[in-house]
């Protein structure tokens, strides 16, 4: 499949963007500095909090998997047996299914954290996938 494009020019705070990839879903979250703050502390709630497995490219194994921190890229779609993660946009103390944002999967009842880290304890045995992707300028990112 071809590379294809997301302009995030115009993503508003919080917004999470889909794009189809190679006949998945890619999502592109642009993350608050509060949902960024989710993400510390919980390594150890988490099956692999420093992405180790070896599914993900180099730049996905800082804290937030991500080239840049603000733009959370990801394929959509569970790692357990394909179901569709909701997103869980909650950056405000307040916490849908125990956690504070990421995204929670209604099939089994995985949850991942805003970086798509999997708990532990849930059927998911991996992180999301971060697809191949660069930025092309400030407000052009290539999936593939
Ligand atoms: Fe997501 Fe089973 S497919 S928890």
């Amino acid at each position: 499949g071809a590379p294809v494009e997301v302009n995030i020019g115009k993503m508003e705070p919080g917004q999470l963007v889909r794009q189809e990839w190679r006949g998945q879903p890619v999502w592109v979250v642009r993350r608050t500095p509060e949902m960024l703050a989710t993400l510390e502390g919980l390594a150890d709630q988490l099956r692999d909090p420093h992405s180790e497995e070896p599914q993900q490219p180099a730049y996905a194994t800082n804290l937030g998997r991500a080239i840049k921190d603000e733009y959370f890229v990801a394929v959509g779609i569970c790692t357990h047996l394909g179901c569709s993660p909701q997103y869980l946009e909650t950056d405000f103390g307040e916490q849908v299914e125990g956690i504070a944002a990421g995204f929670f999967c209604p099939c089994h009842g995985s949850k991942f954290d805003i970086a798509g880290r999997v708990f532990s304890g849930v059927p998911a045995p991996y992180n999301l996938v971060v697809p191949p992707h660069y930025y092309v300028n400030d407000t052009t990112i290539l999936i593939g």
